[in-house]
């Protein structure tokens, strides 16, 4: 079956200080930008804080999709909504009330995000599939751009098909997503990917997200 693909780039790999020209460079072939957002506690890095990201949000040309990779996720996840966020994503790991954030979320009229790291099982989280606009199946540990790709989270990944079935949930992959990669994860069954170095590091960024786009839509089809 053909699925409809998505490439959300990440700008963590981007020049932080030209932010609006890297976001200008991909605007025009992406679906949403991926904003990775870290507070140095619940991952070991940081990037932004609500203000900093207000102001990316606020002045992006296209949606945001907000990963957040903070602690205070329950309070922080619905202000993302509400500040304009096409999509928040917010981590299992750090919520103490799923349910609540993610209808939060959604009833400031963004996606609902929820994420899951490489250790955590999606077994206990299936029960959220109602509530969820999108599942974040991370493919690296969060924390930082650049790492290597992890094949073995591709069971996790067709465990979630499984459980979306034909429904309209997305299916996100993020980290180490590239040309030697996305294909593996659209087999085993994702729609959504996040792909930052791959992009950034690339001499044309745009080149680059058409190229994965059109990789993932031949495996797709
Ligand atoms: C990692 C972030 C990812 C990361 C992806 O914690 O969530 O979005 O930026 O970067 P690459 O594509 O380089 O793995
Ligand atoms: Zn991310």
């Amino acid at each position: 079956m053909t699925r409809e693909i998505r490439i959300t780039p990440s700008i963590l790999n981007a020049d932080f200080d030209h932010l609006d020209q890297e976001i200008a460079k991909i605007a025009s072939v992406s679906d949403l930008i991926h904003l990775d957002v870290m507070d140095n506690i619940f991952v070991p890095n940081f990037t932004f804080d609500f203000e900093n990201a207000s102001e990316i949000i606020k002045g992006c040309p296209i949606g945001v999709d907000a990963h957040l990779m903070v602690s205070n996720v329950d309070e922080i996840g619905p202000r993302y909504a509400e500040i304009g966020c096409a999509s928040v994503t917010i981590h299992a790991e750090a919520s103490e009330n799923i349910a609540k954030t993610l209808r939060a979320i959604r009833s400031q009229g963004a996606r609902s995000g929820l994420a899951i790291k490489p250790n955590t099982s999606i077994d206990e989280y299936e029960q959220f599939s109602d509530l969820v606009d999108m599942f974040l199946i991370m493919t690296v540990e969060p924390g930082f751009g650049g790492q290597k790709f992890m094949s073995q989270m591709m069971e996790k990944v067709r465990a979630v098909r499984r459980v979306i079935g034909d429904r309209p949930i997305w299916l996100q992959v993020d980290g180490g997503i590239s040309l030697e990669t996305i294909e593996i994860a659209v087999e085993a069954g994702a729609d959504t990917f996040v792909a930052g170095s791959a992009v950034f590091n690339s001499d044309d960024p745009a080149n680059m997200v058409n190229a994965l786009r059109s990789l993932a839509q031949k495996a797709s089809s």
